[in-house]
């Protein structure tokens, strides 16, 4: 069994994860609130800002064909309707510089950072945001539109949406507030329609598609009936939003169980990671099914991996997970690519840099990167077209 020779195999990263330094944000100012359960602000981060020709000649030479990277919506209008043509002037250099090294561009709009000005207003909540990210994509789909390979409108709404106004976990902090994630909801949707219309409409011809966090569901005997009743509302809600989408983005890492107090923790007995939730490289597979089900669109798994500090532990996690992308290929569904969560151990949101989820470590003191044996791994399998 061999992955098809057009396969797309990249990492991805988010901007605020790794450039450092982007204090015009709404991530930022949540890490540095009093009380905010973030335990470390992300500062320098992983210097990607000045350091990303190096890092895209980590990539080239495991092999990989693609990066999937974020646009900072805070650098390009750090003030509404203020646009600065460095920052664009930088995302173009970042895509020529992919380029120069056979890699295609992956470009991300939105991924969890929002500009201090929108968030100020009730951000997610304020009906206003849908014309304002509007705005914003134009200006960067006629910057960048005829570079861009392959786009993503919004990372996991749903996760920015739950997370924000439900968990507390996110900015702006907000736990239980059942209005403000459904409009939270209502507005992240309306955003990703719009989006792909102001994409389409610019400069450039690219698949453009949302990117939805996922996982493989399951519940405990006698309530098989509730996986419906809560996927419908964390997954198929947005799922839905996709038609006339070019392709759907499959986020996935873990299992969500079921039961009768609703979501329920890991099962006893299965390996629990540093994250909290289970290791369950068969998400993968799952998600794939369960995304194409939904939207019928050409999946690309845009997200996958896991956060450890054993690098052992990573690649059997990937050789599962791949295994599944594969029986799926096999089955003749219709995947086209894997980004591996992710490159550099990076700003991992309120857990700061705790979690490790790169096939690259970074030394936080020097910016030293050093390629894990997870990384030489993945180039083999790319290499190969074989799971190893
Ligand atoms: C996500 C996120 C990433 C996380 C990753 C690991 O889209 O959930 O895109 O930012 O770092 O999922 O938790």
């Amino acid at each position: 069994m061999t992955f098809p020779t057009d396969f797309l195999w990249g990492t991805a990263t988010a901007a605020h994860q790794v450039e450092g330094g982007n204090w015009n944000n709404d991530w930022w100012a949540w890490e540095h609130t009093p009380g905010s359960p973030c335990e470390a602000p992300s500062g320098d981060a992983c210097d990607q800002w000045h350091r990303y020709e190096d890092d895209l000649d980590l990539m080239q030479a495991l092999g990989f064909g693609a990066y999937r990277f974020s646009l900072e919506w805070s650098r390009i209008e750090p003030e509404e309707g203020l646009v600065s043509r460095v920052a664009l002037d930088h995302y173009r250099a970042v895509i020529d510089a992919c380029h120069d090294r056979g890699l295609q561009a992956v470009v991300t709009l939105h991924h969890f950072s929002t500009p201090r000005w929108a968030a100020a207003d009730g951000g997610w909540t304020n009906p206003a945001i849908v014309d304002r990210f509007r705005r914003y994509v134009d200006v960067a789909g006629a910057a960048l539109g005829d570079r861009i390979d392959l786009a993503c409108t919004i990372n996991e709404p749903n996760v920015v949406a739950l997370m924000g106004w439900m968990w507390g976990l996110f900015p702006p902090g907000i736990a239980n507030d059942l209005d403000g994630y459904a409009r939270a909801t209502d507005h992240l949707l309306a955003a990703h329609r719009t989006a792909v219309e102001g994409l389409r409409s610019g400069p450039g011809s690219y698949p453009v598609g949302l990117t939805v966090s996922m996982s493989d569901w399951s519940a405990e005997p006698g309530y098989e009936d509730r996986i419906d009743e809560f996927r419908s509302v964390h997954e198929d809600v947005y799922l839905g939003a996709t038609t006339g989408d070019d392709f759907i983005g499959v986020q996935c890492y873990s299992r969500t169980r079921v039961g009768e107090a609703g979501v329920i923790g890991p099962e006893p007995g299965v390996e629990v990671l540093d994250m909290g939730y289970e290791y369950w490289p068969e998400s993968a597979e799952a998600s794939i099914r369960h995304a194409i089900d939904v939207t019928g669109l050409p999946v690309y798994v845009t997200e996958n991996g896991i956060g450890t500090h054993d690098d052992e532990q990573r690649i059997r996690y990937l050789r599962s997970s791949l295994e599944g992308v594969q029986r799926s290929v096999d089955a003749g569904l219709d995947v086209r690519g894997f980004f591996h969560w992710s490159l550099l151990d990076n700003f991992e949101w309120a857990f700061g840099y705790r979690m490790h989820f790169g096939i690259i470590g970074v030394d936080l003191a020097t910016q030293a990167r050093t390629v894990k044996p997870s990384g030489h791994w993945l180039a083999e399998v790319m290499r190969s077209g074989r799971i190893g």
